[in-house]
């Protein structure tokens, strides 16, 4: 099929890669002249595990190209997939993107005759497609939703394993107006053989996006909850609790008693809350819908609070060992929100920064990829904040130490090297990554989120 991709951020340039392997001929499109340049060029303008040799291989093969002309590529396509950004603004979902993007489309389709899908796969609240869009395109095409199909795809794509969770995904879901656009949406799948698709209705499929991310959220701050609850309990530790609750079939799966899916099992793990660009964005987003279609959740808004609580826990306990924080040296390892990416978008790292610096303390945070987007995020006049890729610069002589990021270089770090190069070998393990015993037996002061 010929497919347009509007928006080549992470969602549209993974899609977009992933469907032209499948034999597709793509289309993406960016307003900026850069990201166009970089994509054709065969540099990938984001960091994803697999796609820039995908992407080359696409191009290569002449399946995949960018462009900024939006109206050739939607004439010369079947189907446009609407991919831009849906930011939040106030804890409000912004859709400027999406609005301008209808737009567009819908005046590239008056007086044309070809059928044309819209489809769109950004994360937006429920009715947003139904309303909103069809709204926008009916008004900008002249013509009535029927004529132009119209569909709702959301993406269940974790970062630093998109491409993998593109190619095999546990479900497709197509939210379709109507058959003639379901039918067409299906063809965009036709090479995914094991993925069951779940025809829905749009604003079904929007909610299923939203539900899925609430739910895990939820599920980390339960976590997060129940580890509150162990340390003040002597001798019961979270890791052992999660562990032993993920081996649940209704979580764990098994085919002749064997787990289908063993790295499950490390899922569900305490720390010091979740980030990222999905899970903080979007179960605001669904809170603030909820509420002005008159809802007032309870469990979905602990779920925030709760998250919001777990860095300041980290300040509170490392202050309960070291008494005071001012001039204290603390190793933060770990800046991005989670190990395999350069992001640093709604961070624990980001508020643990920012409440030691108000106490005084000297902030050495260490990531093998994320230091420069810290950089931008941290004001520069903050002359307590220091930077390096190397863990061993900001071990030497510190006070403490926190494990912020699960990355492997800092779990593999050998447990005599806290003990050695530290002031006071005092590490906070805020991931629960790290062996306690090991570290305990190199003479490592060890405290763990979720035990007493
Ligand atoms: C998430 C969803 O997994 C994905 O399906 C959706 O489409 C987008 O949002 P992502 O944000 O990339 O993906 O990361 P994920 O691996 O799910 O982790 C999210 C956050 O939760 C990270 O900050 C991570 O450190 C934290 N987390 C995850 C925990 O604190 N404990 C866990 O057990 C798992």
């Amino acid at each position: 099929m010929k497919i347009s991709i509007i928006g080549t951020g992470y969602v549209g340039l993974v899609t977009g890669v992933c469907l032209a392997s499948k034999g597709h001929e793509v289309i993406c499109i960016d307003k900026k002249q850069e990201v166009v340049d970089k994509i054709n060029n065969m540099d990938s303008p984001i960091y994803e595990q697999g796609l820039e040799e995908l992407m080359i291989k696409g191009i290569t093969a002449g399946n995949l190209v960018a462009t900024t002309d939006l109206e050739s590529s939607v004439v010369n396509s079947e189907i446009s997939i609407i991919a831009v950004g849906t930011p939040i603004d106030n804890d409000e979902i912004d859709l400027s993107y999406i609005k301008k993007a209808a737009q567009d489309i819908g005046e590239i389709l008056r007086d044309k005759n070809h059928y044309h899908v819209v489809c769109v796969k950004s994360t937006v609240i429920p009715t947003t497609t139904d309303t909103l869009v069809k709204d926008i395109l009916e008004g900008a095409s002249g013509k009535k939703i029927g004529e132009i199909g119209l569909a709702m795809n959301p993406e269940f794509l974790r970062e630093g394993k998109a491409v993998e969770d593109f190619m095999y995904p546990d479900r497709i879901v197509i939210g379709a107006y109507d058959h003639r656009s379901f039918e067409a949406m299906k063809h965009v799948y036709d090479g995914f053989f094991h993925a069951p698709i779940i025809h829905v209705n749009l604003r079904t499929a929007e909610m299923i996006k939203y539900t899925a991310n609430a739910l895990l959220a939820t599920l980390i701050s339960f976590s997060n909850e129940i580890a509150s609850i162990c340390e003040k309990t002597k001798n019961i530790d979270i890791t052992e609790v999660l562990e032993s609750v993920t081996l649940d079939k209704r979580f764990n799966p098994r085919i002749d008693n064997k787990l289908v899916n063993p790295e499950m099992n490390n899922y569900l793990r305490a720390g010091c809350g979740f980030g990222g660009s999905c899970f903080p964005k979007d179960v605001k987003a669904l809170i603030s819908y909820s509420q002005d279609i008159g809802y007032q959740p309870r469990i979905i808004d602990a779920t925030i609070k709760v998250n919001n609580e777990q860095p300041i826990k980290i300040i509170n306990r490392l202050q309960e060992s070291l008494q005071t924080l001012k001039d204290k040296k603390i190793a933060l390892l770990g800046l991005a929100f989670k190990p395999d990416t350069d992001d640093i978008r709604e961070s624990p790292s980001i508020t643990i920064i920012n409440r030691l610096l108000e106490k005084g303390a000297l902030v050495y945070g260490v990531d093998p990829i994320a230091v420069e987007n810290m950089k931008k995020n941290i004001p520069e006049d903050r002359k307590s904040m220091f930077y390096s890729t190397d863990y061993k610069s900001a071990l030497t002589d510190a006070d403490a130490a926190i494990l912020v990021t699960s990355w492997s270089e800092f779990i593999d770090i050998p447990p005599e090297d806290f003990s050695q190069l530290m002031k006071r070998p005092i590490l906070l393990d805020g991931r629960r990554g790290l062996n306690k015993r090991a570290l305990e037996d190199a003479g490592v002061v060890y405290i763990g989120i979720g035990l007493a």
